[in-house]
């Protein structure tokens, strides 16, 4: 790809990137700033979504349509709800969905999009095997692939994680990827959700969030560093 988006929801995912782009120059669209330049050599935009899925999506169509980006990356922190999974583990993803789409009262089951082609949104292959390989390099044994889920909450419940594990089959949860997921694929734009784990959805984060989303942040920038380069 000769362009690539990069996300993130928060300044603490993407202030690593904004460190390391070169040639930068600054651009505004509905209040999200996208950073245009060179990472790792490689023509890439960076842009600070804002949380939740509204925010991403429209972030990611911009990115799509005034920068011409032909492949996205979302970077960042997740709840895990996958019990394997500890703080700092990451998850690069499979498929994204949203778990807060919920039309249960007319027939559609949980997660589905009524009316829709498609509610599970596949990563690209090559993108998602990419980053699992950096991931594994870097940080061995500490990577899993799976889905995504995506929802405009931030889970914090113990009975919310092993129902959304048992019931959407979620690696993580967060509340970008599966809207930025949606967007892609209406555009036909390859993408891939990496996420380290920041805490374990269980309403224990406020505790240490901050410091967690620090370091996770970091292993997401240092697998971003090495994917950007291998495509
Ligand atoms: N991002 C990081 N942790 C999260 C959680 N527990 N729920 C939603 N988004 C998150």
């Amino acid at each position: 790809y000769t362009k690539v988006g990069l996300i993130g929801a928060m300044v603490e995912e993407i202030e690593l990137f904004h460190e390391h782009m070169k040639e930068v120059t600054e651009h505004e669209k509905a209040g999200i700033t996208y950073w245009e330049g060179t990472f790792q050599g490689k023509p890439v935009v960076l842009c600070r979504s804002g949380v939740g899925k509204v925010n991403a999506a429209v972030c990611t169509q911009i990115l799509i349509d005034r920068f011409g980006v032909e492949a996205v990356v979302f970077t960042g922190v997740a709840g895990a709800l996958d019990p394997s999974l500890e703080i700092g583990d990451i998850v690069i993803s499979t498929e994204c969905l949203q778990h807060d789409m919920d039309v249960r009262a007319l027939g559609f089951e949980r997660g589905v999009i009524p009316f829709a082609e498609a509610s599970v949104f596949p990563a690209d292959p090559g993108l998602s095997d990419k980053a699992y390989e950096v991931s594994e390099s870097l940080f061995e044994g500490r990577t899993k692939r799976g889905r995504v889920l995506s929802g405009d909450q931030f889970i914090a419940s113990r009975e919310t994680v092993a129902e959304l594990h048992r019931e959407l089959n979620g690696a993580c949860t967060e509340m970008e990827g599966a809207s930025v997921a949606q967007v892609c694929h209406m555009n036909g734009v390859p993408f891939v959700i990496l996420r380290s784990m920041s805490d374990k959805a269980d309403g224990s984060a406020h505790i240490n969030f901050p410091e967690f989303t620090k370091q996770a942040s970091l292993h997401s920038y240092r697998i971003v560093e090495g994917l950007v380069g291998k495509i």
